[in-house]
């Protein structure tokens, strides 16, 4: 006996995430539905060693089935949400139409996952934003030993975070920089993100601030306490996967940094790099399809009389988006629905990740067209572009044993040869616009 599992979005860059992750985590599915819109129906997804055939959304009957993981942009999720709760499936949305609902849980299950009995309102769970995700499992055991006051963040988010889309851009962007035939304007940017950074992320409000960092702070009090407030930048930077964030923390009471990493170190979830020497501490290219929450350089903030720094990293297609919505559905299972998963494990720690996720290499071999049908290889080397530079290996188990003392979390991180991303720009011959 198993669960009755749909997944709408299914060929997006979270709901593949999602696909994956169900398989990975072995979620006791009974019988799966991919879904799509009307134009990508027919599309094959992978779910484990199967290929899912996706169907159209607009169609599909959801009486009958158990859960719906819902990874579709807001308008879309507008209309076919209800449906699907309607109809008795319960639904666990990534967009953020339900995030601020007071009758929709919205849900970290480290952090809050006893709220989880709220669903039957509407029967609907809300997942995070990805920067709100990733941040609160770092917030919540040091607020729970010294009470926040206040956080001040920067974020430092990649493309993949604005959708199959984003991904597109920066990588068209980069091959019209290198290769300057004709000019690749920005469409899903609003202006170059090819070696650059933006510090605008969603639409602006009359305040100033942008949606996604009134986002930050609204999810953060929901989540954890209305009492903590939350003053946030957000920036899109030139990184496939991977959200990266500079937290500032000031706390009620004094917490010691020595004490404070030894908390975020038996935290769930959480991974703690951090050495004080070069290349101890991670970055958005090592946590690519790790599960975990990677926290480095905890310090005293000696401006303040109760302060902290951290900077903490992780893949915003999982825990930022996709393994946040199974760990819903998971708990779902636990605690209510008891169907073929009694003994379900409740938010096991995150410590384990079992390889680097081929899913996202596949995104990104995805995303990579090159011109006339030519492989991205020979593309690239038509071009003459450095091969050293552009198509060496990431060595992720090197890297990772150095950053990682305990190597045995990290036990079988495969060497990932991905469509690599320049490191170094030639001279530019063309400006983008
Ligand atoms: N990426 C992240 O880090 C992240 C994190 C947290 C939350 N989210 C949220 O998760 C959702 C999905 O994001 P994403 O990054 O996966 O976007 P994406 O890569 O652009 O994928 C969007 C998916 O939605 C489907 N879709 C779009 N309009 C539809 C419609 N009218 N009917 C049926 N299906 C439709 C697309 O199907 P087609 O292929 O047929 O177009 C595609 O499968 C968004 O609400 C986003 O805000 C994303």
């Amino acid at each position: 006996m198993g669960y009755r599992v749909v997944v709408a979005g299914a060929t997006g860059n979270v709901g593949r995430e999602i696909l994956n992750i169900l398989n990975e985590r072995q979620f006791p599915v009974g019988d799966i539905a991919a879904l799509a819109s009307r134009t990508s129906t027919g599309t094959q997804v992978s779910f484990g060693d199967k290929t899912l055939t996706t169907r159209d959304l607009d169609t599909f009957d959801f009486a009958g089935w158990d859960i719906a993981l819902f990874a579709i942009g807001s308008d879309a999720t507008r209309a076919y949400a209800p449906r699907a709760a309607a109809a008795g499936c319960i639904v666990i949305d990534n967009s953020s139409v339900y995030r601020y609902d007071p009758d929709v849980p919205l849900i970290v299950p480290e952090v809050n996952a006893d709220v989880i009995t709220g669903y039957a309102k509407k029967n609907i769970i809300a997942n995070p934003n990805c920067s709100t995700a990733q941040m609160v499992v770092a917030l919540k055991p040091l607020h729970d030993r010294a009470r926040i006051k206040r956080v001040v963040v920067s974020t430092y988010q990649s493309v993949s975070g604005a959708g199959k889309d984003g991904m597109d851009e920066l990588w068209e962007q980069t091959k019209a920089i290198y290769n300057p035939i004709q000019e690749f304007k920005p469409k899903k940017f609003p202006k170059q993100i090819a070696f650059n950074v933006i510090p605008h992320i969603d639409n602006f409000m009359a305040d100033g601030s942008t949606r996604e960092e009134w986002k930050m702070a609204a999810e953060t009090k929901k989540i954890i306490t209305p009492s903590i407030r939350v003053t946030a930048t957000c920036v899109r930077v030139p990184v496939y996967v991977g959200h990266s964030e500079a937290v500032n923390i000031e706390f009620e009471q004094f917490l010691d940094e020595d004490e404070a990493r030894e908390i975020l170190h038996q935290a769930p979830g959480i991974i703690v790099i951090d050495r004080r020497e070069d290349g101890g501490y991670i970055t958005p290219n090592e946590c690519v399809g790790d599960h975990a929450t990677f926290i480095s350089r905890i310090r005293q903030d000696s401006t303040i009389d109760n302060g902290l720094n951290l900077w903490c990293v992780s893949d915003n297609l999982r825990k930022g988006a996709a393994l946040n919505a199974v760990q819903i559905a998971e708990t779902l299972g636990a605690r209510i629905l008891k169907k073929g998963c009694a003994a379900w494990p409740v938010c096991k720690p995150e410590r384990n990740s079992s390889a680097v996720s081929e899913s996202v290499v596949t995104i990104l071999k995805n995303r990579i067209q090159s011109p006339k049908g030519q492989s991205p290889l020979a593309w690239l080397i038509a071009r003459w572009i450095p091969l050293k530079t552009l198509c060496g290996p990431v060595p992720w188990p090197s890297v990772l044993k150095r950053l990682c003392p305990q190597t045995a979390c990290l036990p079988s991180l495969k060497p990932l040869t991905r469509p690599s991303i320049p490191m170094r720009a030639p001279a530019m011959t063309k400006r983008l616009r």
